[in-house]
């Protein structure tokens, strides 16, 4: 609902209330977000007069009126506000103050088209469209709020009318009067992905960023704004992603007057976009959501919105589980090998057999080949076609990797286009993993990579992609841009990408594209639109991965995890772990194997039956059900996930320390219905029971020993 009375705006998403007003200048006030309010909070300003805080000439003499401490809800260089600007502009005579002035609203049905830039989408949304005007810069900046479900989401647009450098246009910009904050981020690295770190938001600005091109393994374009000492299940707390896979900077700071700003933006402090007279730019949108109950609430409202409004399933779903040949050889393969590979995985019920590295021209090691997207003949002795049907015979479907947005030198691609690749003129080249970057910021470069893998992919009877990504963009440098362009290569890159993958999922929709940088480098909302899978970490020992999937959990649907068994000692990290809790860790997310079946013994892959058999039974409970995080430190990690109806429930825990004369452990679930009897293991429980008392968890007693039991209500 959206309600305009008095020069006050109110939204209101569900639980989620934002409200705005125009004040006595024109300018926009940022005044709640937050639970619902009835009526303006405008009553909640303060005016004062503050000793170095400027005010604009229509003051005239009067000193409190300022915007050094009034809530802005764009936020601006030159007007007083010394605060972080969520819009820098360079007007042509080299001025930056800006000053945009409230001209007139519109509001509207369903989503805004903002193509290819990633968006979420739904039939019941309503949009509010404000316009605002910069008089001496002949300039329009719309502002996009849209409403669906219990989420808002923002965007925002330049409508140059003279020459401008766009140095920063942020997606969300929020003021709070009142209250102490915190903010979680989830910071990590190469195998070590989403990490949460919460740090109170105090005078000194907090910045979460990449300036990798990518989101990245190190941060996320994730973050939860909380009131402080809010924990799993109390406290207001806000959830905030961009929908954006490139650099980008969320910034947090608390003023004098203890009032606390948060903005996100796409791109980093680098970023410049030069716009002629008649030209728009868009930024991302930003995705906004809101809980009173804490942590757990927030994250499962996320999950919800994001498999209802994000996540483009393809034609013909099916939960697949998969084999990936990575762990299990590397690029150590012929035709021969794999469908070996495929027929043992097929003998344990998976049902999705997926190539990955090392399949095309001479790739036999990473030095050499990305970018020439041919089978090798030689090496599989078939072509990948024959690969394809025969892998079918098996009763698997077939998937492919690809990383089409890198080239090595030694590759026919960079023969014939050297300049293709991202690089700085009359400097040395940065390699990393052996590999260049593709300059996807330019259109012949994107168009040619869209043109080769539809070749790729036509006639190969493809149910899967993974689409991988292997290094961090170092020189943002493009040969063709010229001077004033080469600032805004990482985001018209984004934008070519989005492209490339959507008119991907066009031409092929049946083909469920699956998301991968070395993991969980490119895991964010953005991608999400497009991959509606993605490898979350290229770890794959069961225990690092609890806190790489508990970390993912607080933003993201498990739904989207992909989520291996792998084998022991772990690849990784040399860890051994019994089957059981690598299969259990696996249970959270899209399951799979990454190992070769005939190193099973006969009782390991009775075991690894049975275990698919039952992950295939709870699949649907895993993937559209509410997640609880129990607890997790270091003797414990638990969680439980329940089905909306609150029917059916699986609780699962891994005990992470190991003691002679063990302690006994008892958790506590949650979310189930208090007056409903349980069956749980033979045992009849009422929630209250459950959820007041608990459990006992039943390990055996050996190191990383795992413990799952299936919870379902009598009736
Ligand atoms: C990184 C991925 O995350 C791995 O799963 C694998 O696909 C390799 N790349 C292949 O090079």
């Amino acid at each position: 609902m959206i309600k305009y009375e008095d020069c006050v705006f109110t939204l209101q998403a569900g639980k989620l209330c934002y409200q705005m007003m125009i004040d006595k200048h024109s300018k926009l006030l940022h005044l709640h977000t937050g639970s619902e309010v009835k009526e303006s909070t405008s009553h909640l300003l303060s005016f004062a007069d503050r000793g170095f805080s400027a005010n604009i000439e229509e003051e005239g003499r009067e000193r409190t009126y300022s915007y050094d401490f009034l809530p802005c809800e764009v936020s601006e260089r030159g007007l007083g506000d010394f605060r972080s600007s969520s819009i820098l502009i360079e007007a042509e005579d080299g001025s930056i103050t800006t000053d945009f002035r409230f001209e007139s609203y519109s509001i509207k049905k369903g989503v805004i088209d903002i193509h290819p830039l990633p968006m979420a989408y739904g039939e019941d949304a309503e949009t509010l469209e404000i316009k605002l005007k910069d008089e001496k810069l002949d300039c329009f900046l719309i502002l996009y709020y849209c409403l669906i479900d219990n989420a808002i989401i923002t965007a925002r647009k330049l409508i140059a009318g003279s020459p401008l450098s766009v140095r920063k246009l942020s997606s969300l910009s929020l003021d709070f009067m009142y209250q102490d904050y915190e903010i979680m981020s989830f910071n990590g690295r190469h195998c070590y992905e989403r990490q949460p770190l919460i740090q109170e938001v105090r005078e000194n600005r907090i910045t979460i960023s990449s300036r990798r091109g990518t989101s990245s393994h190190q941060a996320n374009p994730f973050i939860i704004l909380a009131e402080k000492g809010t924990d799993e299940v109390h406290g207001n707390c806000f959830g905030v992603h961009l929908l954006w896979s490139g650099s980008f900077q969320i910034e947090a700071e608390r003023n004098q007057f203890s009032s606390t700003r948060l903005i996100a933006s796409a791109e980093d402090e680098f970023f410049t976009f030069e716009l002629k007279k008649g030209e728009t730019l868009t930024m991302p949108a930003a995705l906004l959501t809101f809980s009173e109950q804490g942590y757990t609430s927030l994250s499962n409202d996320i999950a919800a919105f994001t498999r209802k409004h994000i996540l483009r399933l393809p034609k013909e779903y099916r939960n697949y589980v998969l084999l990936n040949s990575w762990e299990a050889c590397y690029m150590d393969f012929n035709g021969e090998k794999l469908i070996k590979l495929a027929k043992d995985a097929a003998e344990l019920d998976t049902d999705l057999f997926v190539l990955d590295d090392g399949w095309f021209l001479g790739r036999n090691d990473d030095y050499t080949s990305l970018g020439d997207w041919q089978e090798d003949e030689s090496k599989l002795g078939m072509s990948l076609s024959e690969l394809s049907e025969k892998i079918r015979k098996t009763g698997m479907a077939f998937g492919l990797w690809v990383e089409p947005e890198m080239v090595n030198e030694e590759s026919n691609l960079y023969k014939q286009h050297p300049d293709w690749a991202l690089k700085t003129p009359g400097r040395k080249l940065v390699r990393s993993r052996y590999q260049l970057v593709l300059d996807l910021s330019r259109t012949e470069v994107a168009e040619y990579i869209l043109e080769t893998l539809k070749k790729l992919f036509r006639g190969k009877n493809l149910s899967y992609v993974k689409w991988d990504y292997n290094r961090s963009i170092t020189d943002f440098y493009s040969a063709t841009a010229s001077r004033e362009n080469q600032q805004s290569v990482g985001y018209r890159y984004m934008q070519n990408l989005y492209w490339i993958l959507y008119e991907l999922r066009k031409e092929f929709p049946s083909i469920l594209f699956e998301g991968c940088s070395g993991g969980g480098g490119r895991f964010d909302m953005g991608m999400l639109c497009y991959t509606p899978q993605i490898w979350l970490s290229d770890n794959t020992d069961a225990i690092d991965r609890l806190d790489i999937q508990f970390g993912s959990s607080y933003g993201y649907p498990i739904a989207a995890f992909g989520s291996h068994v792998s084998t022991c000692p772990n690849h990784q990290n040399g860890r051994i772990t019994p089957l059981y809790t690598r299969s259990t860790v696996a249970f959270m997310g899209s399951y799979g194997l990454e190992f070769t079946p005939a190193t099973l013994t006969e009782s390991e892959k009775a075991e690894l039956k049975s275990e698919i058999a039952e992950y295939r039974k709870q699949a649907e409970l895993i993937k559209k059900g509410n997640l609880y995080r129990l607890r997790k430190d270091e003797n414990i990690a638990a969680w439980l996930i329940v089905s909306n109806d609150s029917k059916e429930a699986l609780l699962s825990a891994v005990k992470l320390s190991t003691h002679g004369n063990d302690l006994d452990y008892c958790i506590r679930l949650r979310g189930l219905e208090k007056d409903v009897i349980y069956e749980v293991a033979g045992q009849h429980f009422h929630g209250s029971t459950l959820m007041n008392a608990g459990l006992k968890l039943h390990f055996e007693n050996k190191e990383y020993s795992a413990f799952r039991l299936a919870i379902k209500a009598l009736q």
